[in-house]
């Protein structure tokens, strides 16, 4: 009995020691992205998982680290996901869980850009049309219906990464997310509603506890610990 329960202990030691020496340290200072303690300068590039198919990945993913990127970033295209409230389709070239796990297997980081709002040359900036036709909805802003919906994706894009261990603080190659885009060019035109959301989001994503930095791409007055990039 004795011997079982001390050996046990020595495995569950020795599974902390494996998993926690796994994890990527990714912080930052006024000066660079810090990974495991070093400062970094990377260089990233993106590839959008929907305009290629899964066959395409492994190459276009090697070809980007032969041409010196250290880090591929893609959006996550919430209307391709969400095509109808609530039914998915995470298939086929929408597996972006399949497609990071083609990064990390080419020893490249990756920065996941969640938004929701995507700025790509894609329908609607990637809001489903259905969000739009909900009565009383106000889209990317300080409103209850529209709050709703976009934590409720995020969470589940937040999930989908954490139960395959995809960041960076759980041994995976995220070493940063993204949370809304470019808010920043626009957010004047909603008065103080622009001000709350943003501060908003900035609390979800740090409630969703994912052990590396998030970011708001031009956004000059992100809420630490966001960071405007
Ligand atoms: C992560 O790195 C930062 C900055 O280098 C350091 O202050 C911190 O102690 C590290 N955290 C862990 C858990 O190693
Ligand atoms: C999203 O909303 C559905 C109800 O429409 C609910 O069942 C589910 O738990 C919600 N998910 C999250 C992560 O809040």
């Amino acid at each position: 009995m004795v011997t079982t329960t001390s050996t046990l202990l020595l495995l569950l030691i020795v599974c902390f020691l494996i998993s926690s020496s796994l994890a990527t340290n990714v912080t930052y200072d006024g000066r660079a992205i810090i990974i495991n303690g070093e400062r970094r300068v990377l260089i990233s590039g993106s590839i959008h998982y929907p305009r290629s198919t899964p066959d395409m990945w492994p190459g276009l993913i090697q070809k980007a680290k032969e041409g010196g990127l250290d880090a591929i970033e893609t959006y996550i295209f919430w209307n391709a996901h969400e095509p109808t409230k609530r039914e998915y389709n995470f298939n086929e070239n929408l597996d972006f869980i399949k497609f990071i796990k083609i990064v990390q297997d080419a020893g490249l980081f990756a920065i996941l850009r969640i938004g929701p709002y995507v700025c790509a040359e894609w329908n609607y900036g990637g809001f489903p049309v259905w969000l739009h036709q909900i009565p009383g909805v106000e889209m990317r802003t300080d409103n209850e219906i529209f709050k709703a919906e976009m934590q409720n994706f995020t969470t589940l894009i937040v999930n989908m990464v954490k139960n395959e261990r995809l960041f960076a603080s759980q041994g995976g190659p995220i070493i940063i997310a993204q949370i809304e885009n470019e808010y920043g060019n626009i957010m004047d035109k909603y008065g103080s509603a622009g001000k709350r959301y943003i501060q908003w989001c900035a609390n979800l994503a740090e409630t969703l506890n994912i052990g590396v930095p998030w970011i708001m791409c031009q956004q000059a007055d992100a809420p630490p610990p966001m960071v405007n990039a």
